[in-house]
């Protein structure tokens, strides 16, 4: 067990969580722990959080770090959920100086979609799989058999002059008055769109909206087979730690 133990993080609009993940099997090795994102989430503010987090755990190891931002080796490049101070700042950099041990980072919806690949709803598919994660904002992660096309960031195409995102994010039916159905009109919307430019073997829709599936799975008219997220909200702690080095 000792060699499968990693430690994954997830750095959220509103939460960062973390646990121990038995890198065999996708399950927690020890209780989610989950703290409140700072506001303003500026990068002093999240490294304390996440340094405060892993000291629960008294984990000293390397860690994986889930991050809701374009993070191209070790740089956060995008905020567009998180402060615009993190831009230009070398994330793996900074959490490895405060903790003395290695970090890897990666975007949120990659890591999300490592762990449906390896444990979830992708599992053993070949071909062509999008995941894309719908909660504050709206994630991607592309798959050519199991390998991972980083930083895809297909939350930000435009869909009638709009980013997507604005539109089809699960937070925009929570926020604003959006029933299910005009909501899940959007997000069909949505993922025709996608459906025409990739044409992939698979969609898997992940984040937090995904555990209410059944209001909205089942109206959604793509070609291609749409399912829900095996993992729903785990999927990012148990990505990042599959990621980690
Ligand atoms: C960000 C992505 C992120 C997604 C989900 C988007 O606004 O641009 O990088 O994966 O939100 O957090």
């Amino acid at each position: 067990m000792a060699d499968v133990l990693r430690f994954g993080v997830d750095v959220g609009g509103s939460g960062v969580k973390g646990a121990p993940v038995d890198c065999d099997t996708g399950e927690f090795a020890g209780e989610r722990q989950r703290f409140v994102t700072p506001q303003p989430s500026t990068p002093d503010a999240v490294t304390d959080i996440v340094v405060e987090l892993l000291d629960r755990f008294d984990w000293k190891g390397p860690v994986g770090v889930a991050f809701p931002a374009v993070v191209r080796a070790g740089v956060v490049l995008t905020a567009a959920n998180i402060d615009q101070s993190w831009i230009g700042v070398n994330v793996e950099e900074l959490f490895a100086k405060r903790r003395g041990v290695a970090f890897r980072v990666l975007n949120d919806a990659d890591a999300a979609g490592l762990a449906e690949v390896r444990f979830g709803a992708a599992r053993d598919v070949d071909g062509v799989v999008l995941v894309v994660t719908l909660g504050t904002g709206i994630g991607s992660a592309l798959f050519n058999d199991g390998v991972l096309v980083p930083n895809t960031e297909l939350g930000h195409i435009e869909i009638g002059g709009q980013d997507a995102e604005i539109k089809a994010a699960a937070r925009q039916r929570e926020l604003g008055e959006v029933s299910w159905s005009r909501w899940t009109k959007r997000v069909d919307r949505y993922l025709h769109t996608l459906e025409d430019l990739l044409w992939p073997d698979l969609i898997v829709v992940g984040g937090g909206i995904s555990k209410n599936w059944d209001r909205f799975g089942p109206d959604l008219t793509t070609r291609t087979k749409v399912v829900p997220a095996a993992l729903r909200n785990s999927a990012g702690i148990v990505g990042a730690a599959v990621a980690s080095p």
